[in-house]
């Protein structure tokens, strides 16, 4: 099998390196901060973060603290973060953005995502409103999430972010965004492992230059597919960590984010291994048997391939 690349390239011409540091559910200051400095000297050159990841202060700290320790310059960096649901009212973008901006200490992301096809009713210092029968707050201003785009496209015009792009985008919504949009999303980045292999929305992303870029590629926290036999197996084979081997499957399909505030992980993480196709193979052939979606919150609009079936 070919090795994974390091880097891909977005339909803007800009790289993305392969391998990233996910900073979802990583909120203690110390651990974020630490981890990406870990994660900076280890070789990392991709950090993902989020307004709704509450952490984008730490983030941007530890990346300009690793930036001057490691004496890089902000372009050999790629950043990612993310518009939220509270933020998709059209007229709130560029405030949400030029926040995040401020948060991270930054004068420009390379990646600023449309981080669900969903707008919430805004409500001060809640991430996620509910309205009084335990449903998400939709917020029926927002004509749909063609509008937010719109507003996104008029920040990828301002140079502060280098790119846009959308997240847990199924084939359907895809077509509606391509329809309206004057910039396609350089990225969709999406739940995928050995037991969510996205087949068919890879194939679609690719037929129209949108990169995808695997969130989740352990499982999440708790992830049964650390414990999965065929891939313990594999990386016993390799003297490597069976996450090792979930990244390694992860790159040769695209970009992969793991994250981890554990300074051993985010290491051992970013050392991938060269799989043979019969590895490659067996674990294709896991969702045969195995499969499920570990991040599946309810929004009460479609979202997933399963809620337009
Ligand atoms: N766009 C979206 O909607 C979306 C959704 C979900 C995630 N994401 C992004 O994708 C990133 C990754 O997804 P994720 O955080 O859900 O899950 P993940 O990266 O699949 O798994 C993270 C979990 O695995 C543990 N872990 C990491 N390395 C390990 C290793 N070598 N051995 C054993 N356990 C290990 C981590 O623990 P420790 O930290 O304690 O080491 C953590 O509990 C997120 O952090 C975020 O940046 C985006």
């Amino acid at each position: 099998m070919p090795s994974a690349p390091p880097s891909h390239t977005l339909n803007t011409g800009a790289k993305i390196p392969t391998v990233g540091l996910g900073t979802w559910q990583a909120t203690e200051p110390d651990a974020i901060y630490n981890a990406i400095l870990t994660a900076l000297k280890a070789g990392y050159r991709h950090i993902d973060t989020a307004f709704a990841y509450g952490n984008e202060v730490e983030v941007g700290r530890a990346i300009r603290d690793g930036l001057a320790q490691l004496e890089l310059k902000r372009e050999d960096i790629f950043v990612t973060t993310k518009l939220a649901p509270i933020q998709a009212r059209p007229a709130t973008v560029p405030q949400a953005f030029e926040k995040s901006l401020s948060d991270l200490g930054l004068d420009y992301v390379d990646l600023y995502l449309l981080h669900w096809p969903v707008a919430l009713n805004p409500e001060p210092g809640v991430l996620i409103p509910l309205r009084a029968d335990g449903s998400r707050d939709i917020d029926d201003q927002v004509a749909g999430f063609e509008v937010t785009w719109e507003a996104m496209e008029k920040l990828a015009a301002t140079g502060k972010t280098k790119a846009i792009g959308v997240c847990n985008f199924a084939i359907p919504n895809l077509e509606r965004l391509l329809t309206a949009a004057k910039i396609p999303p350089a990225v969709n980045q999406i739940e995928l492992h050995p037991y969510l292999p996205q087949y068919k929305l890879l194939e679609y992303c690719a037929s129209k230059g949108i990169h995808v870029t695997a969130y989740s590629p352990l499982g999440s926290s708790g992830s049964p597919l650390l414990q999965d036999p065929t891939l313990t197996k594999i990386a016993e084979a390799h003297g490597v960590s069976t996450a090792q081997i979930l990244i390694s499957w992860g790159a040769l399909r695209g970009t992969v984010i793991p994250k981890s505030v554990t300074p051993s992980r985010v290491i051992s993480n970013f050392q991938l291994v060269d799989l043979t196709e019969a590895q490659v193979q067996a674990i294709n052939d896991i969702s045969k048997t195995n499969s499920k979606r570990f991040i599946r919150p309810v929004w009460g609009v479609p979202v997933f391939d399963e809620d337009f079936e």
